[in-house]
Parts: structure tokens; C-alpha cells; sequence
């Protein structure tokens, strides 16, 4: 099959694709624009919108006593109001919306809104947070062997405090979501979210209708990386009020600026660490607390806390470990899901502290990775059976496709005869577990149309932002029903057509979705079998049995006598005429997943996804600026759906990541206001920031394991490669410095920072 189909590539190029904010207005649509809070700690004393509402253009100004239903957004914890009633929590906070009949009346209106308040003190460290047990749950904990005997026994020790930063998330497109209002109460939301489930009950519950009444359509999303998981409702839960209360259309689309402002990030962590190893570097004892900085409000933070847990140990085994892990609550923006989901923060502690043992014992930084690697049949710390584990191989291939060995005693030649630039080599391997943690989310469903010409429509529950969700769910009902992929349309996601989505997040875009329209699929294709056999009895006067018909190349033939067949088309009309249904519904739930959080154990991955990466960079000392030269990945993934957008995806997320851990520096005063708030003082990777030279190998694999036509999933996994650059950026410092620190992110001021620490 040929891969190089992409349903959304040339629409993108163009300019043709359309999102939400492309659509032209509607006659008597509001555009909203809000109040934001200006301070990151407060109890409210009054608000006078009376000046506001008066304004000419205003339609209305929309608060929290508007609301019909709770004045309540939070999904899993309900702890997050749309609108604050006495406690402001974070400095941006929405305290009201303004809705009149353009923009810019609306922003003058904001400016007369009068309000009050009584500064509070905010927090903004989790470990001072953590001291106040400002914490949504309580601590949670996984725990394997005796840390606490292992560690006494263990010939030496290290310990420290690791800490990672947040990262704006950067979508192309801005949060947004128009709201009409339909016949009897009745809403449609053209929301910019992962989930249209959430949105749909997080909109009821706050105007207190039932969720019938609330449809969902999301036709695709410019970008998301997460931030549209949870952090999309708010927003559309501002629109849906606006539209249920005025009866009118509303739009809101923040801008940037606004954007950059008012949502929450990349979870910053701190970990406090101890670790017991041997002479050849071998762990045997692993102690740590992470402390995830949650924001305002709970949000996603618990889960992303526990993903970060899940992925402590990375690929390596260690016997006697425990992980330990707070939420903390603190006075920003309620930090959410961004690619990983706390999974980079919890494997950069580990891989630190591997080139810190790597280091004090004069280690080669592969060698110590497989030395502690996990082997077929090992157990991770919450019980899971390790099985086609794949990293043996995927070093081999590193080793093999960087020259390693070459490469490495070139740097080592370079930094003797150099002392203004240094080069530096970075490892990061990755085992990353595929599943929602919470696995009721892992099942999805899909509703797919023939036409009575042949042509296709898919439903599925998932959302397609950019990662090409809709290609790989053509390819799958393009194999089952043996058509070409433009044969094929795949729809918005639409409560009406497929109700109850999980998000779609956690890398389970296709394995859900793809298996439940596979599902769809063949229940159409069985249907189909019946009056196949007898249009060619008709057609070439055969006997065949409905078994031996296949489905290809969009035509059906008997397996014995494939140049009697007949056209896809002609079948279905037929088909149709023979009053055969020509649709289904599938749904598919993932097998095998349990925990138990009480006890830290159970199964709580369908599979993992290996891979590794190498990084090499040159350091100009005097300057502390760099240059990316090389990176390296192996990725295994299965049997791809489709190599190129995997090949996109790979990229895409390694590069991202390196932008987390050296360009991307989020900066607050210490008052909370967010002061990076514009492309011009926050750095995202550009295309010059590519590697010079840039080497993906997708090791294809049998994995039994694997998901839909045996693919793994790839939206996730290979953001971490990225990290190989942070710690190709130490090696570099300390052939500089020996015993360098250097700080997360490591932008020019950390490399120089640690160029000179001791
Ligand atoms: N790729 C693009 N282009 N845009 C995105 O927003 N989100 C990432 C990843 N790749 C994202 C992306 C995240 S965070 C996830 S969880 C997955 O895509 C979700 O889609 P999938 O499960 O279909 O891979
Ligand atoms: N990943 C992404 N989103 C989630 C998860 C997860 O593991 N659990 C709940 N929401
Ligand atoms: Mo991705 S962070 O699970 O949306």
C-alpha cells in the first residue's frame, strides 16, 4: 500500500484548511472579551459592570450570577469556578465577559468594568506549597522492594534536587468556540477541544440542561499538544452562557496575547532524589518525590502527576524503589496536559541521574543505560510484566547510525584542541506506556455511511489537530473495505454522530478510533458478502462462496477467480437496492487495563513504545549559544499505519521538546504576572533551529502487543528524544567545567551560568 496520502496536507498548504474562526460571522453574533484578573491573589470585593453594560454595542456583560446551572467547570475535581465569586487564584483569571456587537467595543467595555479587591498572598513554588500541604489529593505512591534498606546497603549514594520547567504550548490556533443557540434551548458549540465529551457535560452542568441539548462539533484543530484537552472548556463554556443567555450568537477567540496570558502549561516539576548504586553503575535503590506545580485549579495535574510517576524508572529496572508524588496547588494558570503528560518530567530525573553516575564513575552513557535496562520478563514498579522489550536492539541500530563509537572519540579529540567551543554527546532512551491511566477513558466508538455511489463517511469520536487522526482512520477503512483512501471522507467529531469521546489524548488517537471504524468497517464488509455472491452469480453466472470474497483495490472478487469481480461502486448499489444496511456503528474498548491506586499496581498499559535518541552539539563557550549538529532517533513502532506522518510526528515532537529544554523560558515577576507572554520574548524552535543532520529509523516490529494492524501509537513517545540535546549541552559544559551544573532550560544564560558554577 502507498503511504504518501495525507487528507489534510494539500487543504494546509494551500491556506484552504478551515478552522473555527475562519467561518464567516453570523447576523447578530457577540464577540466576547473578558476581564481579566490583574492580580494572582485576591478576595474579591465588589465588581461594577453597570458602566460596561451601558457602553453602546454592549449587548450584555455576563458574570457569574448569569450562570443558570453551578457556577462550576471543574470535570474530575470539582474545585474550578467559570467565574470566581470571592477568590481570585490566578492573575488572568477571567472575572467577566463583556459580549457586544464587535471586538473592539467589547475591549473598550472591559476597561469600565470597576473592580475591587484585597490582595492576598500568592504562592508560586511548589515546594512552598508542598510545605503547606496545598494539595489537591493526597500524596500518591508506588512502591516496589524496600528503598529505605537497599539504599543503607547500596556502596554509594547520590542525591539532589531535579527540577524542569513549563512550556507554552504555542497551538497555531488561538483557544476559541462559537456558540449558537438553537430551537427550544437547544445549543451548538463549535468548539476548539481535544473532547467533545467534556465540553458537552461540563456545559450542561453549568447551565443545568441535559446533554442532548448541548451538541459538540469539532471540525479540526490548528494545533493542540494538549492544551485543548481540559484547558479548551473553559472557553466554551464561556460561549455556550453567552449564547444560552442572549439568545444570540457568540464567538470567543482570544488572542495570542491573551492566550499566552490566561491558560495554564506544561506542569513545572521539582524531585527530590536518592539513588544506591554499584561500581559498574548498576541502581539498585531509587527513592523520589516529584512535585508537580499544578496551577489554580486541580485540572488534569493528578493524572499527569501519576503518568510523571508511572515513567520514573524509564527503561531501567531497579529492584528496591519507591516514587512518591504530590499535586500542589498553587496561584497560576492550572497547568494541564502538554505531549507527555508528565512522562518527560518524571524520565528526565532519572536519565539526570544516570549521566551523574555516568560521570562519577567514568561511565560510558550508553553502556550505564544498558546495564540498567529492563529485560523480557522484568516487572515495573506498579506490577507490569516487561514483555518485547525492544531496547537492546534500538541501541544497537543508535550505535550503528551515529557512528558511535567514531563520533564519540571525535568529540573527544575536538575538546582538546579547543577551548572557545566545546561539542557534547546526549543519550535519551525512551519506554513510553501507551493507555490512558485512567481506564475508563480507553474506549471509543465510531459510525461510518456508505453512499449508495461507493463513497465513504466516517465518524469516529476523535479529533483531528494536526496529527492526521483522519488519514490514519481512512487507511485502516481502506483496508477493510478494499477501497482507495479518497473514496473516503472522515468527519468532524459530533456528540450527534458519536457521543461519550474520551479525549482524544494520550497517543490513543488511532489505536481507539482506528479499531472502532475498523470494527464499523467489517460489520459493513460482512454485510456485504451476501449480495456480492449473488451479483456475480448474476453477472458471470459463478458459484461463489461468500467466504473466499476479498475486498480489494476497490473491487470484490472470489479469492480463486479474481478477473470475475465486481466494481465497489456497483456493489453497493446493488447492495443497496437489495436493502442490505450500509452502515455501522463499531465500538472498541482496550483490553486488559486495570489499577489500583490505593496499592500503586496493576496493568495499566495496553503497551510500551521504544526508542532512543543521540544528540551531538557544539557550545561557543564566550557566547553560550549553540548549534544542534546531529540527532539521532530509532524509533520502533510497530507496523505504521503510515510511515510519513509517523516520520512528522517523530520529528515534530523531538524538536518541540528540544525548544522545552533549551529555548523556551518562561518568565514570571514576582507578583505572577506572566512577562514572556509574546513570541518576542518566548522562543520556539523555527526551521533554522533543525539539526543539521537529522536521522529517524522507524524499526518496524512484530509486536503482538501492538494496536490497530499491529501500529503502535506515536503522538507522544518520541517528544522526549528531544532531552538528548539538554544533556548533550551538559557534556559539552563539562568538558568545559568538570563539575558543572546546568540548569533546566538550558537557554544561553544557563550554559554560561553553568560554565562558570564551582
Ligand atoms: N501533532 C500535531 N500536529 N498537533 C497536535 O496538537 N498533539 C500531540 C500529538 N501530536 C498534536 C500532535 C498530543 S499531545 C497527542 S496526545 C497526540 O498527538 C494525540 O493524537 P493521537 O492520539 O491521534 O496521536
Ligand atoms: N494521558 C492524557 N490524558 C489523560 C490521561 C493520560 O494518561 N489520563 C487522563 N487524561
Ligand atoms: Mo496529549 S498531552 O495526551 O493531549
Amino acid at each position: 500500500m502507498k503511504h504518501s496520502h495525507h487528507l489534510s496536507g494539500s487543504l494546509h498548504l494551500t491556506g484552504k484548511s478551515r478552522f473555527i474562526a475562519d467561518d464567516a460571522p453570523l447576523q447578530g453574533m457577540l464577540h466576547a472579551k473578558f476581564l481579566f484578573s490583574p492580580v494572582a491573589h485576591a478576595e474579591i470585593i465588589s465588581l461594577d459592570v453597570r458602566a460596561a453594560s451601558a457602553f453602546p454595542g454592549v449587548y450584555k456583560v455576563i458574570g457569574a450570577t448569569d450562570i443558570t446551572g453551578e457556577n462550576q467547570i471543574g470535570h474530575i475535581i470539582k474545585d474550578e469556578p467559570l467565574f470566581p465569586e470571592k477568590t481570585i487564584m490566578y492573575a488572568w483569571q477571567p472575572l467577566a465577559m463583556v459580549l457586544a456587537e464587535d471586538e473592539q467595543v467589547a475591549e473598550a467595555a472591559v476597561k469600565l468594568i470597576k473592580l475591587s479587591y484585597k490582595e492576598l498572598k500568592p504562592i508560586f513554588d511548589p515546594l512552598e506549597a508542598d510545605s503547606c500541604e496545598e494539595w489537591y489529593v493526597p500524596e500518591r505512591k508506588i512502591e516496589s522492594g524496600d528503598v529505605v534498606s537497599a539504599l543503607s546497603k547500596a556502596p554509594y549514594k547520590l542525591k539532589g534536587i531535579t527540577s524542569s520547567s513549563g512550556q507554552e504550548h504555542f497551538y497555531m490556533e488561538a483557544q476559541s468556540c462559537r456558540a449558537i443557540p438553537f430551537e427550544d434551548n437547544r445549543i451548538m458549540l463549535y468548539s476548539a477541544t481535544q473532547s467533545t465529551m467534556e465540553v458537552q457535560e461540563v456545559v450542561s452542568h453549568l447551565l443545568g440542561i441535559p446533554a442532548h441539548d448541548i451538541i459538540v462539533d469539532v471540525p479540526r484543530l490548528g494545533g493542540a499538544f494538549g492544551g485543548k484537552e481540559r484547558a479548551a472548556t473553559i472557553w466554551a463554556c464561556m460561549a455556550a452562557l453567552g449564547a444560552y443567555v442572549c439568545k444570540r450568537p457568540v464567538q470567543v477567540y482570544l488572542s495570542r496575547h491573551e492566550d499566552m496570558h490566561a491558560t495554564g502549561k506544561r506542569h513545572p516539576f521539582v524531585s527530590l532524589w536518592e539513588v544506591g548504586f554499584d561500581d559498574e553503575g548498576r541502581i539498585s535503590a531509587y527513592d523520589i518525590q516529584l512535585l508537580a506545580n499544578g496551577g489554580a485549579y486541580s485540572d488534569l495535574s493528578v493524572a499527569i502527576l501519576e503518568r510523571a510517576m508511572f515513567h520514573s524508572d524509564n527503561i531501567y529496572h531497579i529492584p528496591d524503589i519507591r516514587i512518591r508524588g504530590r499535586a500542589c496547588r498553587t496561584n497560576l494558570p492550572p497547568n494541564t496536559a502538554f505531549r507527555g503528560f508528565g512522562a518527560p518530567q518524571g524520565i528526565f530525573v532519572i536519565e539526570s541521574i544516570l549521566e551523574d553516575i555516568a560521570r562519577q564513575l567514568n561511565l560510558d552513557p550508553i553502556a550505564i543505560r544498558n546495564a540498567n535496562a529492563y529485560k523480557n520478563g522484568s516487572l515495573a514498579p506498579y506490577g507490569q510484566e516487561i514483555v518485547e522489550c525492544q531496547i537492546p536492539e534500538i541501541f544497537s541500530a543508535l550505535v550503528n547510525n551515529a557512528e558511535y563509537h567514531k563520533l564519540k572519540a571525535e568529540v573527544a579529540d575536538f575538546n582538546l584542541a579547543n577551548s572557545r567551543f566545546k561539542r557534547g554527546l546526549g543519550i535519551m532512551p525512551v519506554k513510553f506506556g501507551i493507555s490512558f491511566t485512567t481506564a475508563l477513558l480507553n474506549q471509543g466508538s465510531a459510525l461510518i455511511w456508505v453512499y449508495i455511489d461507493g463513497s465513504v463517511s466516517v465518524s469516529t469520536g476523535g479529533v483531528e489537530m494536526g496529527q492526521e487522526l483522519s488519514t490514519k482512520v481512512a487507511v485502516v477503512v481502506s483496508r477493510v473495505l478494499g477501497i482507495p483512501i479518497d473514496k473516503i471522507r472522515v468527519e468532524s467529531s459530533n456528540t450527534q454522530r458519536v457521543g461519550n469521546a474520551s479525549p482524544t489524548a494520550a497517543s490513543t488517537g488511532s489505536d481507539i478510533n482506528g479499531n472502532a471504524a475498523r470494527i464499523a468497517a467489517e460489520k459493513i464488509r460482512e454485510c456485504l458478502r451476501e449480495p456480492a455472491a449473488k451479483l456475480l452469480e448474476q453477472k458471470y453466472n459463478l458459484a461463489v462462496s461468500q467466504e473466499e470474497l476479498v475486498f480489494s483495490q476497490a473491487t470484490v472478487y472470489p479469492v480463486t477467480n479474481p478477473e470475475h469481480s465486481l466494481s465497489f461502486a456497483e456493489l453497493i448499489r446493488f447492495a443497496y437496492v437489495e436493502r442490505i444496511p450500509l452502515a455501522a456503528y463499531g465500538y472498541y474498548r482496550t483490553p486488559d487495563l486495570w489499577f489500583d491506586r490505593d496499592k500503586g499496581n496493576g496493568r495499566p498499559f495496553h503497551y510500551y513504545v521504544y526508542g532512543a535518541a543521540l544528540a551531538e552539539v557544539e557550545l561557543d563557550c564566550l557566547l553560550g549559544e549553540h548549534s544542534l549538529r546531529k540527532l539521532f532517533i530509532v524509533h520502533e513502532n510497530g507496523q505504521s499505519l503510515h510511515p510519513d506522518i509517523d516520520l512528522g510526528q517523530i520529528t515534530g515532537a523531538a524538536i518541540q521538546c528540544y525548544g522545552w529544554c533549551t529555548m523556551e523560558d518562561l518568565q514570571w515577576d514576582a507578583k505572577g504576572n506572566y512577562i514572556s507572554a509574546n513570541p518576542s520574548t518566548y522562543k520556539i524552535p523555527g526551521i533554522r533551529d533543525l539539526p543539521e543532520v537529522l536521522k529517524v529509523d522507524i524499526l518496524a516490529s512484530l509486536s503482538k502487543e501492538a494496536s490497530v494492524f499491529g501500529s503502535k501509537a506515536t503522538g507522544e513517545p518520541p517528544f522526549v528524544y528531544g532531552l538528548a540535546v539538554f544533556f548533550a549541552l551538559q557534556a559539552a559544559v563539562r568538558a568545559a567545567n568538570p563539575d558543572a551544573t546546568l540548569s533546566f532550560p538550558a537557554t544561553p544564560e544557563a550554559l554560561l551560568k553553568g560554565l562558570k558554577s564551582v
